[in-house]
């Protein structure tokens, strides 16, 4: 679309009062957008003020900047009159229901076009997969055009308006859109915004001599200005891509390259460039995605003196293309891949003054970093103080929960909050890396160490979630309670990232327990870069194994399932419930409340791999009573004892109990075997919370048991149903205590395991 050139007197720049200024200056401009589309005038009232105001902090405020800035606007009117009128519907729709992504219905997968499903036309058979797991988000891995060669898993793109060839086209693209958002399922797509492949057109036009192209990228003459930015700038893959520039011989000068050297970064000191890559944002936003995830924006911005890493003009940025997004295409929104510190991560969501102007969702890269350091700890002190400290995040935004994704995972654990509780934060990070690579004598898992610094011993860490949970070795070496724990842990990451403020994301074949893939070690373009162990090709042939009752796809699948289903009744998973990190007498659980207008709902999770108690009366008053109902189990749970019980691994999500539901318990009969050793004339006796255990009472307890099988003790206790209580044993002598178990032991009514408690008596 072609406009007539640009007349906006400087003095009168910015306008004082926008709506007149649109009136008298851009009414010609865009008259006909203006007449066609009724909503165009309002949402350019309502952002036009934002949008400049963000853009002029880059950019400045003289006249060339304005002209620039309208050049912008012309890019958003370009798609905003070539967006489909479905689209353009559900724009409106969302923006009737500003909570619409905040819901509790919503559930994530993330997965490779061609790892998944070979296609995108393949992709639109997998629907009905991603609905049975309770999908309604999808966000496909890079899909674009790539380089030839090493291409950093698509996130070196080379034309941002063609699809992958091997994946199909954008009509194709587009289809697939069109049948998700049928099936109720959002689309998210990356959009790279940080870097193009070094064949990109616009590079390969630099290197033709095209100066406008090359001013898109950060390029120097010599090492001067790279060397002086070499000094505080950190390298994000020192182990093979190390340094941040590289030498281009067909320019004769230094190109900025963060990551990999065939990625360059791109110029957004250029305004020509902003404008550029809005027009490339609107290509994605009109094929149909609902979602695009904001590649590496710490990165954008690059000054002098700094780390180059969340720069004030990175948000700036951001906010001017959410502005001028929410004049074209408002009901797209922003994710922010911004994997830095927790205080870093929330300001991509819009603070201070700025809610709802930039963007919508961040991933929550505390929670999924915090969460592994507590399964390998089985201590969750550092997880409660870094949640408990996490800035909130505005009202208008959300997190993304996830347990792993396509990257490494970084122990982002804060040096401060590591110290708190009492610990080396070196020594910390290196224990987390350590463990998962199985280099610790009590690990189960087998990671890898990714981007090693040699100095201190820390890594990041590769792996699959199965690996990393110790299924894949528990499968392979087909130990049945191995499985069974490496099972329960899985589960128990996922319940939280199911339950913490924000929306879950599934990482495709964690639902199945995939292991590690090895076969990137035979690709000479993949075999230096670990992360590819952990994005194996989907294997439907386990996926099939779903079905199978008791089979171990099946636990999981339908774990996550249930995760999923049951979110989905919980209005207090709304994003917007209020979120409460706990403090109880135990750290190796991790209890959080979320509350929203009346409903309620208690997180209560088990860290260790022994069973564990929490007294009720270190929660607060509302959550003290003994009875609930356990909502993933879909049955009451009462607590003889005063306190939550959790089984090894085990997490519950709990509510309030129905009173008007309480009858007469029927009793179930509980049978206990207990070994214990004893002296010529001892018997054992059981000591419990239960009225048939003697309510604690020594002399009331029950026995003596029979030791037909000694050393083994038996009895059957009649449990009222749905109790979890407590017991322990007692040796008398001629009705005299003498002895009395180290432990306390805890069940369930009716079910046939007793868990050790991991506290003392
Ligand atoms: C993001 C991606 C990562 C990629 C990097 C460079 O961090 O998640 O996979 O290597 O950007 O594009």
């Amino acid at each position: 679309m072609e406009f007539s050139p640009i007349d906006i007197p400087p003095a009168r720049w910015p306008p004082a009062d926008v709506p007149t200024w649109l009136e008298e200056r851009l009414r010609s401009r865009y008259d006909a957008v203006l007449a066609t589309h009724p909503d165009f005038a309002s949402r350019l009232n309502v952002h036009l003020p934002d949008a400049w105001t963000a853009f002029s902090q880059v950019y400045g405020t003289d006249a060339t900047a304005a002209e620039w800035f309208v050049r912008a606007l012309d890019a958003a009117v370009e798609g905003l009159r070539a967006r489909p009128a479905s689209l353009r519907r559900s724009d409106r729709r969302r923006g009737a229901t500003p909570d619409w992504f905040q819901t509790p219905e919503q559930v994530g997968l993330m997965c490779y076009v061609d790892r998944f499903a070979g296609t995108l036309d393949g992709m639109r058979d997998k629907i009905p997969y991603l609905k049975e797991l309770g999908v309604t988000y999808l966000h496909l891995m890079p899909l674009l055009q790539t380089r030839e060669g090493r291409d950093d898993g698509g996130y070196a793109v080379q034309d941002y308006r063609a699809v992958d060839p091997a994946l199909g086209t954008m009509d194709d693209l587009r289809a697939l859109a069109h049948d998700l958002h049928d099936e109720g399922i959002l689309l998210a797509l990356d959009f790279v915004m940080n870097h193009t492949a070094a064949e990109h057109a616009w590079a390969q036009a630099a290197r033709n001599g095209d100066d406008r192209c090359r001013d898109f990228y950060l390029t120097y003459e010599d090492r001067t200005v790279p060397d002086q930015f070499e000094q505080t700038v950190p390298e994000v893959f020192p182990d093979f891509a190390p340094g941040n520039f590289t030498y281009a011989e067909a320019l004769d000068r230094w190109v900025w390259t963060s990551f990999y050297d065939f990625q360059w970064d791109l110029n957004y000191g250029n305004p020509a460039l902003f404008v550029q890559m809005l027009r490339e944002m609107m290509v994605q936003a009109n094929v149909g995605a609902d979602v695009l995830r904001l590649d590496a924006v710490p990165f954008l911005w690059k000054e002098r003196g700094t780390n180059c890493r969340n720069r004030p003009e990175c948000h700036w940025i951001l906010q001017a293309y959410r502005a001028l997004m929410h004049v074209a295409a408002p009901g797209v929104l922003f994710k922010s891949e911004a994997i830095t510190t927790p205080n870093e991560i929330v300001r991509y969501l819009g603070t201070g003054g700025y809610e709802g102007k930039e963007c919508d969702v961040a991933y929550n890269a505390t929670l999924m970093s915090h969460l592994w350091h507590a399964l390998a700890s089985e201590n969750t002190q550092l997880l409660q103080r870094a949640l408990t400290t996490l800035p909130p995040t505005p009202d208008s935004a959300t997190w993304l929960n996830y347990v792993r994704c396509h990257d490494d995972i970084g122990w982002g654990l804060a040096d401060d909050d590591v110290r708190a509780v009492g610990q080396d934060p070196t020594d910390t990070r290196r224990f987390c890396a350590d463990f998962y690579a199985g280099d610790r004598p009590d690990s189960y898992a087998e990671g890898y160490r990714f981007q090693v610094d040699e100095a201190t011993g820390e890594a990041r860490t590769s792996g699959t979630t199965a690996a990393l949970t110790g299924l894949q070795q528990a499968l392979v070496e087909g130990d049945e309670h191995d499985v069974d724990r490496a099972l329960r842990r899985t589960l128990l990451l996922h319940s939280v990232v199911f339950a913490a403020r924000g929306m879950p994301l599934l990482y495709a074949g964690d639902e199945i327990g995939q292991f590690n893939d090895y076969g990137y070690l035979t690709d000479d373009e993949r075999a230096a870069d670990n992360r590819w162990v952990h994005r194996p090709p989907m294997d439907w042939d386990r996926a099939a194994l779903r079905h199978e009752r008791g089979r171990v796809e099946q636990r999981l699948f339908d774990g996550l399932r249930r995760l999923a289903e049951t979110r989905k009744t919980l209005d207090a998973l709304h994003s917007g419930a209020q979120q409460r990190i706990l403090q109880t007498d135990n750290d190796r659980t991790f209890l959080f409340e979320r509350m929203h207008r009346d409903d309620r709902l208690l997180v209560a999770a088990n860290f260790s791999s022994a069973a564990q108690a929490v007294s009720l009366n270190t929660l607060p008053a509302v959550w003290q009573d003994t009875a609930y109902t356990s909502v993933l189990h879909d049955r009451p749970a009462v607590f003889s004892s005063g306190r939550l019980v959790l089984p090894p691994y085990g997490c519950l999500w709990l509510q309030p109990r129905n009173h008007d539901s309480e009858g007469a318990t029927t009793t179930l009969p509980t049978p206990v075997e207990l070994k214990v050793c004893t002296e010529w004339g001892e018997q054992v006796y059981l000591c419990g919370t239960l009225t048939a255990l003697g309510a604690g009472a020594p002399h009331k307890a029950l026995g003596p048991l029979s030791a037909d099988n000694y050393p083994r003790w038996e009895t059957t206790i009649d449990a009222p149903e749905h109790t979890y209580f407590e017991f322990w044993w007692l040796k008398k002598r001629d009705g005299q205590v003498v002895d009395r178990s180290p432990h306390r032991y805890a069940m369930r009514a009716g079910n046939e395991t007793a868990w050790q408690l991991g506290t003392h008596l």
